[in-house]
């Protein structure tokens, strides 16, 4: 395993939609540094195959089956995270999805329940089970996966980027919110990655090369977002290195956002 530090030694972390992407990656790279990790999805048999991955590198991670949007899956995920150490110390709050591209009128009304279920309330829900938790220990660290499509959108996916949208209001109000607990709250705006993402947002399982062309020229470092960059960065906003930043929402996205 990469040696990067043991910054997480001793500390319990949640990873929510922890079976592919940016949540295989977070949990991987909470892993490798020394962190107890709780790797949740719906998908259990690739959450099994990460799980295994992590062990084989020598790190501890211990697969959970969760639907972010069912409240009973979350109480549950979060009582298992407790259970592992007596404590929770960091929440990455990452499952999420986006509904096929299209015109906004053409998309159904389960769709968008689907996707706000998803995106916005298994957040709320993560917050809500693990903060009276953090509360109780005396602090904590809560990282949200939200996107540069909520800061600057393109067509197609609009309420997809509203669900991204309310994750950084959320982001923002429970800094404030949280931060007398001493429990910080941020979030990382990634920009496109040729992920698991890619089957709902086009439906395709990797990204055409039109596509990618098309969205490395809009971004000025010239690449799409790697998993392992929003892991460093989830990583970094998790550590004691970021113990002065909350509300933060972070772009991971070469620069895209500016451009
Ligand atoms: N890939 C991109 O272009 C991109 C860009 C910006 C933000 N994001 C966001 O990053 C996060 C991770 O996406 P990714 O790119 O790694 O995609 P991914 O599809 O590879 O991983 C997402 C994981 O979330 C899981 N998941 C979906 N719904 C769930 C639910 N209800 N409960 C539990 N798990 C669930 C999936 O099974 C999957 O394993 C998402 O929130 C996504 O919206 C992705």
């Amino acid at each position: 395993m990469r040696t990067f530090g043991n910054r997480f030694e001793d500390r319990t972390v949640v990873v929510t939609g922890a079976a592919s992407g940016f949540g295989e990656a977070m949990a991987k790279r909470f892993a490798a540094e020394g962190a107890t990790v709780l790797a949740t999805d719906v998908n259990a048999d690739a959450l099994d195959r990460v799980v295994t991955e992590i062990a084989d590198a020598g790190g501890h991670a211990v697969a959970k089956r969760v639907d972010v949007s069912r409240p009973d899956d979350v109480a549950a995920m979060v009582a298992d995270a407790v259970g592992l150490a007596g404590r929770l110390d960091v929440l990455v709050n990452n499952a999420g999805f986006s509904h096929l591209s299209g015109p906004v009128w053409e998309l159904e009304e389960a769709e968008f329940d689907r996707v706000f279920a998803t995106n916005v309330k298994g957040v709320w829900l993560g917050v809500k089970y693990a903060v009276p938790q953090m509360i109780e220990r005396g602090g904590g660290v809560i990282v949200n996966t939200a996107s540069i499509g909520a800061v600057a959108p393109r067509p197609g996916v609009t309420v997809y980027n509203s669900t991204k949208g309310a994750v950084m209001t959320m982001t923002r109000g429970l800094a404030v919110e949280l931060a007398r607990y001493r429990i910080r709250v941020n979030a990382l705006n990634p920009v496109a990655a040729d992920t698991g993402f890619m089957r709902g947002a086009l439906g395709v399982d990797t990204l055409p090369e039109e596509n990618r062309a098309a969205l490395i020229r809009g971004i000025p470092l010239r690449r799409l977002t790697e998993p392992a960059d929003v892991a460093a960065a989830a990583a970094f906003l998790a550590s004691d290195e970021a113990e002065f930043l909350t509300g933060v929402c972070l772009p991971v996205d070469g620069g895209r956002s500016i451009s």
